[in-house]
């Protein structure tokens, strides 16, 4: 299906909503509850694509579950050492978090199995992981460290692992091979990523130490099956936060939604630019801080993003590069590389997005500088890249003319809901099909 956005410049948004369940959260609620003992429950869970193709991975090797029906789905664990060898290729789709946890998780099985994913998938490097699991005794074929990936499971060795990119999937990839491990795994990382895999393995029975940047854990242990509410996806939240910050008028609160300190460098961001955002209601779900989120209209000022914020709003640079577009100066991005390397090339991507809508953009090899102007009308290509897709669409809000937004089919990885909810906040959304 070939799925285009046409949106016309619009009013004020406005409304109180939920958000999706986070993405990340719900794919280890299913590889942790798959490896689980007993029962798992989860609440809340994201219905994208992206889950979809990991609840089908542990399907296709022996694992039962029930749903996911409005955000429930209940997986019976078959414990560490349960799953059975699939008979067919394991597809990851669009997914980086599902291969690259996978991985971690298929190295240390007493069956081969392969991983694959769709045409962006595969352009996307896993050397990243293949090279620490490959150290722990992994036995990972490729071809130039792209997908499709042999894997065939070997007994694995700890490992002390210092990761020479902010990468939570690596860092998550290694502690679940870690599980499988002789001895102690840890990772160590140059700045600090999302943390949901080591507080869910706590939650899970499972002991995960942190010294600093270093998080440690000894193999042979188990998990036990748990409870799961998924807190609100703050990543699917930003589109919203963008949206009513460049949109005169406007006053949205989004509900439940997951403010992880390493989640929140796009509240930061845009605070620093003069937006108008308020946490309420703040309280703890399943070991996750959530809260409220008011956010208001407020005139945007450009800044130079400091770079140890980049990897705390890692997937927000879509949203961010429109958030420059509409402030009344200048922003500079800078070490963002790894944006370089996520669904499409966020920079290159977002560059002559904002381009054909009249927008001067730098770009660099680690970021960009935006200086900002009147949005007009235009045409603009997503690549196929669910996030580009939805900060365009909140551009078109703003925008002299009515922005179109091709290859828009993805958007349904992570927030298939977005249509729908972006509408009713008041943004003049259509979906054409083709
Ligand atoms: C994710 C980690 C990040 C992020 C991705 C989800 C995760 O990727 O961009 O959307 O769930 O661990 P990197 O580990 O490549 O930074």
């Amino acid at each position: 299906m070939i799925t285009r956005y046409l949106v016309k410049p619009g009013n004020a948004l406005k409304g109180r909503f939920p958000v999706p369940g986070d993405k990340s959260i719900s794919h280890r609620s299913v590889i942790l509850g798959a490896l689980a003992e007993n029962v798992t429950e989860v609440e809340g869970l994201l219905e994208g694509e992206d889950v979809l193709a990991t609840i089908a991975a542990f399907r296709a090797m022996g694992v039962q579950m029930e749903g996911p029906v409005n955000g429930y789905l209940r997986i019976h664990g078959v414990g560490l050492h349960g799953l059975k060898a699939p008979q067919v290729p394991l597809d990851c789709g669009n997914s980086g978090t599902a291969m690259r946890l996978l991985s971690g998780v298929l190295a240390g099985q007493a069956f081969a199995s392969t991983l694959v994913g769709d045409s962006s998938l595969q352009k996307r490097p896993m050397g990243r992981v293949l090279k620490p699991l490959t150290a722990m005794g992994a036995d990972i074929q490729s071809q130039d460290g792209k997908a499709p990936l042999h894997i065939h499971g070997k007994p694995l060795q700890g490992l002390h692992y210092e990761m020479p990119v902010a990468s939570a999937q690596v860092k998550s990839a290694v502690l679940l091979a870690g599980l499988y491990a002789r001895g102690k795994t840890c990772v160590t990382e140059p700045a600090p990523t999302r943390d949901h895999s080591e507080r869910m393995l706590k939650g899970f029975g499972y002991a995960v130490s942190r010294q600093e940047n270093r998080a440690c854990l000894e193999g042979g242990g188990q998990l036990t099956g748990q409870r799961i509410q998924v807190p609100g996806d703050i990543s699917s939240a930003a589109f919203f936060l963008l949206g009513a910050s460049i949109t005169p008028g406007s006053d949205l609160l989004l509900e439940g939604v997951g403010i992880n300190p390493t989640r929140t460098g796009i509240i930061e961001i845009l605070t620093r630019m003069g937006a108008r955002i308020d946490l309420t209601a703040l309280r703890e779900i399943g070991g996750e801080p959530v809260a409220d989120i008011r956010v208001r209209y407020a005139p945007l000022q450009g800044i130079e993003v400091p770079p140890h914020l980049v990897p705390l709003a890692i997937d927000e640079f879509p949203a961010l590069f429109i958030a420059a577009a509409c402030a009344k100066t200048p922003t500079t991005i800078s070490g963002a590389e790894e944006l370089r390397v996520k669904e499409s090339d966020r920079i290159a991507v977002m560059a002559a997005g904002l381009r054909a809508l009249g927008v001067a953009v730098e770009e660099q090899p680690d970021g960009a500088v935006i200086t900002p102007s009147t949005l007009c009308g235009g045409q603009v290509d997503s690549h196929g890249d669910h996030r580009i897709a939805m900060a365009f669409a909140m551009a078109g809000q703003v925008a002299s003319g009515d922005v179109e937004i091709l290859d828009c089919a993805n958007v349904a990885t992570s927030f298939p809901g977005f249509p729908a909810l972006a509408r009713q906040a008041g943004l003049r959304l259509e979906v054409l099909n083709a």
